[in-house]
């Protein structure tokens, strides 16, 4: 399928709905010579034209479809609801756009597998908005840790929580994929496979439930190869905490910033008690995956952020919510 964008090299992104998340997207959108924000869909036609001119977007739909069935459009950023990412990314592929589809891609394999299936099937492309894994402190963490400076990775303990301001979230609600874990757990879950390189033998996890049935506190633990540990939590009842602990035999580092990377970050090297501080490359966050969606895109090269890779996160929060529901751990093939 030969895209307009291919000759223009230039990519026209539409955003499906109005999400708060959005606000993310639009400069890094705006400053990249290679993508270009053209439209933005709603449920509600007067909400789009609301939101179009207060982003100064130039188009304005009143349905998703109606923006899907516009063949200017080359990309879509999915930012709905978790619930919602599967059929509207499934229906965006199906109308010849390539897809970023906000964080947790899906909240089944099923899913996942039909939305690969939908890429596989039409050509486009899809990738998991997991915006940090493109920030180069990430990039630099993993590097440091491969070099050997910690020796022996041990340990790594994550967290990420935030008090929630409105009972109305759609993060409270079971039908539109609510919960911490999908949330904000899905950071340090996929943060520790990153640093690790490979997948969990054995998981479990405790949550505390709110009244409509999500947790709104997860804590789990995985066990990797060769008894090498990992602990994170999330919740949405504690103020805003968000860390990364790599603990190996010879030094521990930590990230006090690894998901939302501000532009002055240090991370700590820590051997007996003397530390060390490194500064950590500036970027703005959110325009790795901007730029890594045009490269896929014009450039044929594969996203950092593999449907592989999305799978296995899913794989292993569904596992962390199956030893909750069921008091004891739970072994992954
Ligand atoms: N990567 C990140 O840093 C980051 C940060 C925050 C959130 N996220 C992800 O982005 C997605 C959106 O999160 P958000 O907090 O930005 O959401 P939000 O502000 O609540 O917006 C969700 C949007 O979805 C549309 N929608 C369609 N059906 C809906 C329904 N039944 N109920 C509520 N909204 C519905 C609405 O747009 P219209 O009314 O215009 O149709 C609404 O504005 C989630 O998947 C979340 O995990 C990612």
């Amino acid at each position: 399928m030969e895209h307009k964008s291919n000759q223009n090299q230039s990519l026209n992104w539409g955003l499906i709905s109005t999400a708060r998340i959005n606000r993310a997207v639009i400069n890094p959108l705006r400053e990249s010579a290679r993508n270009e924000l053209v439209a933005v869909a709603s449920r509600s036609k007067e909400k789009a034209q609301d939101y179009a001119s207060e982003w100064d977007i130039p188009q304005a739909y009143g349905s998703y479809q109606a923006m899907l069935d516009d063949p200017e459009i080359d990309v879509v950023y999915n930012s709905l609801p978790n619930s919602l990412h599967t059929e509207w990314t499934v229906k965006a592929l199906k109308a010849g756009k390539h897809v970023l589809c906000e964080k947790p891609l899906a909240t089944t394999i099923e899913e996942v597998d039909e939305m690969r299936a939908a890429a596989k099937e039409t050509g486009n492309h899809l990738a998991e908005a997991f915006m940090y894994r493109h920030h180069p402190q990430t990039i630099k963490v993993k590097e440091l840790v491969d070099s050997g400076i910690l020796g022996e990775v041990r340990l790594v303990i994550g967290d990420f929580t935030f008090s929630i301001k409105s009972e109305e979230d759609v993060r409270l609600n079971p039908d539109l994929g609510g919960g911490s874990i999908w949330d904000i757990g899905c950071y340090p879950i996929s943060y520790t496979r990153y640093i690790m390189g490979e997948e969990p033998q054995e998981v479990f996890g405790w949550q505390m439930s709110g009244n409509s049935g999500v947790d709104e506190v997860f804590t789990g633990q995985m066990r990797f190869a060769g008894d090498v540990f990992a602990q994170f939590d999330s919740g949405f009842r504690s103020p805003y905490r968000s860390r990364i602990e790599i603990v190996g035999s010879e030094a521990s580092m930590v990230i006090p910033q690894p998901f939302n990377p501000g532009l002055e970050v240090e991370i700590q090297i820590d051997r007996d008690g003397e530390i060390e501080s490194i500064p950590m490359p500036r970027k703005e966050l959110y325009i790795g995956e901007v730029e890594d969606m045009a490269d896929v895109i014009l450039n044929g090269s594969s996203p950092r952020v593999s449907m592989e890779d999305s799978r296995n996160n899913i794989k292993l929060i569904l596992a962390l919510l199956q030893s909750a529901e069921l008091g004891k751990p739970v072994l992954l093939s």
